[in-house]
């Protein structure tokens, strides 16, 4: 059937009976949406989102491109380079047949507890908005959707599938949701998805204010919105309140119920038709419904990606993820975003001729990525500890650190093998309830997800897992994930059975139980475990995360400071990896405290009283609380870096490439110093009683102590001058002078202080520029006009106030009065 623009699809929709359309407002599976023949309407397959395209499975997917994660990327202050990111993410949707990424993140972390900080670019609306409208350009002008999300107040994990965020009118349109209002403004991305958590009440799929009245009526946005995974719980409420498609399929609370609702009156057939247009615009603009031009901007689309409006042009070859080219620019995406928060004496860059006792579980260990649904399956990821051996050699002497972690992780590291393929990790089966083979493969990170993905002719009723234990000695062996479990290691067999606490949503996945014991085993035992999976009848209780669990016994805490501290006096200098992990990095759980975890302040602070010079690497996306910051000479923050996390590090450290990064979040200096601080709901309700005043903005207002370091903040490589600051028609032109002893790059940051201080101080814009020693620019910062406004009911120009000319608030260096 032939079709073009609206017309031809109002003609498609018209051309289905009412079940038939019904039935394609829910996903086929779990990261498909379905397609119709008759309409000439394929398949549209989407994929998480936002650190790598993972592809349209949860586990066992191809290997995919791990990019540094979203606040490391924001950290360099830079719409090209969150475009160059989403040109990569773009790409790899390509090369994996993905119309859709799931992505980018813009709520915004408004307490530094939430889980998922690493995925939103930063605690600032204006800052987030227009690097995540840069990224959603570039995705978008390959062809390939963006997914923004969560639509919207979805800023922390505890309970967030029934909690309630409260915020007023004011704080809800003036921060929470500018990102959303930014990016559909500047970037027009084809899909946004509704949140888990109720906003003021309401459900946020079902919030018919929120979704049709603001996004849809006064911002005029045409895509599609759709729920987060399992998000939706009614037919007539959500689909009258504008959510266009439930997600994932093919059950859901749609189908029948949502026909009956048509039928009974309840919801009108023409809001069917709405939201199946909006679906059939989607297709076209992926290329995913025949015939169909879709929006002018495909013509670009299709020039840039190969067969004009087909399906086609998303099986196109890209750059392989662990080439050359994707190396040399993960490494520089990940080390231009790292920050300097100290450096005493210019102790870095480190002088390549000393030697360096590196220091920490995260130097062997490295974290590259945080847990969850961005969790990618990357081709290689690089450790600290390889990063700086490759680049210094034998003056490196390396040292694994205290415990990170307070549960075992799957096994790593070559402790387990396949039999199969002799690789490191384990040999996954999945079976049928009748004992058929479903699916046979490698697992390198000894894990598997099963009875999610909706992919086999039968559900997968058993798991097997089995592997060969590589070393000799004291071994942690055990297995993880909820079902009936038979363990063998070696000749010994055990029967149990796990379960979740059933108080968090998707626990399965993020937290699910785990049971291990020390063994006394021989190289070459083999180790075989399978389990079967519960039956339970919501969407989770079915499935989960299932693993083997092998490493050598824990050693004493005491022993491991001891070696760090003899290796610290006997070095040069000594570098210190220390972060968090998936543990508190993740989606579905939020932190409690933003201490380091395990003893990793002592470390810290024992290697600082031996060492001649102490530099810290801090491997973490979150802010930490750095006890020891005035006691040692350097601290680095270096975010998730992504598969290239080590070469990235040692590039900062040495100065191959300057960490130019500047903090996109506040660090504060204690826990609970922070203007918005709790994440657990009370009676189901997460008060935002900083109203707008979340972040930098709380502490300039005296909401909070100061902080450790400012949002802003970031020494780089050199010293930089500020003068004559002046103001014109919405622009501040400011000089600045590189002072230092090196090239290095400033980003020039424009706040506004309201004289008027029921209104918070608010980043209005910012510039970069890159100088060599020496060299002295006139840098001209253009404000965002959607910063000189205020809500009162409707939007109203703020009154006067002070511009500011300021390297985080923490550090002003230029101010104009009375603007
Ligand atoms: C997350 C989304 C993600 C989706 C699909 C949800 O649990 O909140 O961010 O895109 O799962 O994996």
């Amino acid at each position: 059937m032939k079709s073009s623009g609206s017309a031809g699809r109002g003609a498609l929709v018209r051309s289905l009976s009412l079940p038939e359309k019904v039935a394609l407002l829910t996903g086929a599976s779990a990261f498909t949406l379905g397609s119709r023949e008759s309409i000439g309407l394929g398949e549209v397959r989407v994929s998480d989102g936002p650190a790598g395209v993972r592809g349209a499975t949860f586990s066992g997917g191809p290997t995919a491109v791990l990019l540094p994660n979203p606040t490391l990327l924001a950290a360099f202050w830079d719409e090209d380079a969150a475009a160059e990111a989403g040109r990569i993410l773009a790409e790899e949707a390509l090369a994996r047949g993905v119309h859709v990424v799931l992505g980018p993140t813009v709520n915004l972390p408004r307490s530094p507890l939430g889980g998922r900080l690493f995925e939103a670019y930063s605690e600032d609306p204006l800052l987030t908005g227009k690097l995540a409208a840069a990224a959603v350009r570039a995705m978008q002008d390959l062809g390939v959707g963006a997914a923004l999300k969560h639509l919207v107040a979805n800023d922390s994990e505890t309970a967030r599938n029934t909690m309630s965020s409260e915020l007023d009118e004011a704080t809800l349109r003036e921060v929470a949701l500018l990102p959303f209002e930014i990016v559909v403004a500047d970037a027009d991305p084809w899909a946004i998805v509704a949140a888990y958590n109720r906003v003021n009440g309401t459900p946020a799929t079902e919030h018919r204010e929120l979704i049709t009245g603001i996004v849809k009526g006064e911002w005029g946005y045409r895509g599609l919105v759709m729920s987060d995974w399992f998000a939706a719980r009614s037919a007539g409420p959500a689909a009258n309140a504008g959510l266009d498609l439930v997600m994932p399929g093919p059950r859901g609370p749609w189908g029948e119920a949502l026909v009956g609702a048509v039928e009974s009156g309840e919801v009108s057939e023409a809001v069917i038709d709405d939201h199946l247009g909006r679906l059939l615009l989607l297709a076209a603009r992926v290329g995913a419904l025949k015939d169909d031009t879709g929006a002018d901007h495909l013509a670009r689309a299709d020039h840039l990606a190969g067969a004009p409006g087909s399906a086609a042009r998303h099986t196109r070859s890209a750059v392989a993820p662990d080439s050359a080219a994707r190396r040399a620019q993960l490494t520089r995406l990940a080390a231009q975003g790292m920050t300097v928060l100290v450096n005493e004496n210019g102790t870095l860059p480190l002088d390549r001729a000393r030697t360096v006792a590196l220091i920490g579980r995260h130097a062997v260990e490295t974290i590259g990525m945080g847990g969850g649904s961005a969790h990618v399956t990357p081709p290689y990821q690089v450790s600290v500890a390889d990063g700086l051996r490759g680049a210094l050699g034998d003056l490196v002497t390396v040292v694994d650190g205290v415990e990170v972690r307070s549960r075992p992780v799957p096994a790593r590291g070559g402790f387990l093998t396949d039999g199969e393929t002799g690789t490191s990790g384990v040999r996954v089966k999945l079976l049928s309830e009748s004992g058929t083979e479903l699916e046979r493969r490698h697992a390198a990170d000894a894990t598997t997800t099963a009875g999610l993905d909706e992919r086999y002719a039968e559900p997968v009723a058993t798991v097997v897992l089995s592997a060969v234990i590589t070393r000799s000695g004291t071994a942690e062996l055990g297995v993880l994930g909820s079902g009936d479990w038979t363990v063998r290691i070696g000749d010994s067999e055990s029967s149990f059975s796990l379960s979740t606490t059933g108080r968090n949503f998707g626990e399965e996945l993020v937290v699910p139980p785990l049971s291990t014991g020390v063994h006394t085993v021989t190289a070459g035992t083999t180790f075989e475990a399978s389990v079967r999976l519960g039956s339970g009848t919501d969407a989770f209780s079915a499935a989960g995360l299932f693993g083997l669990i092998g490493r050598p016994a824990r050693r004493e805490t005491v022993d491991v400071i001891d070696d760090a501290v003899r290796a610290a006096a006997g070095a040069d200098v000594a570098v210190v990896v220390v972060g968090l992990t998936e543990e508190q990095e993740t989606e579905g759980v939020d932190k409690s405290t933003l201490h380091l975890p395990g003893a990793q302040d002592a470390l810290v602070e024992a290697v600082a009283g031996a060492a001649r010079r102490t530099i810290v690497v801090v491997n973490a996306a979150s802010p930490v609380i750095m006890p020891w910051r005035t006691r040692v000479d350097a601290v680095l923050w270096a975010g998730l870096p992504g598969q290239e996390a080590g070469h990235a590090i040692a590039a900062a450290l040495l100065g191959n490439i300057e960490p130019a990064g500047r903090l996109v979040t506040t660090f504060p200096a204690e826990d609970g110093g922070s203007p918005a601080w709790s994440v657990t709901p009370v009676d189901g309700v997460l008060a935002y009683a900083e109203g707008r005043f979340a972040g930098y903005r709380g502490h300039d207002a005296g909401l909070a102590p100061a902080p450790a370091f400012w949002f802003g903040h970031g020494l780089g490589y050199t010293t930089w001058d500020y003068s004559d600051i002046s103001y014109s028609s919405g622009s501040v032109a400011v000089t600045v002078t590189n002072t230092g002893p090196r090239a290095g790059r400033e980003v020039v940051q424009i706040y506004f202080r309201p004289q008027d201080n029921a209104h918070p101080v608010r980043l209005m814009g910012w510039s970069a520029v890159s100088l060599p020693a020496g060299g002295s620019a006139r840098v001209t910062v253009p404000t965002d006009p959607r910063m000189w406004r205020a809500w009162a009911g409707t939007w109203v120009p703020l009154g006067p106030g002070e511009l500011i000319a300021a390297r985080g608030l923490g550090d002003v260096r230029a101010a104009l009065g009375r603007i």
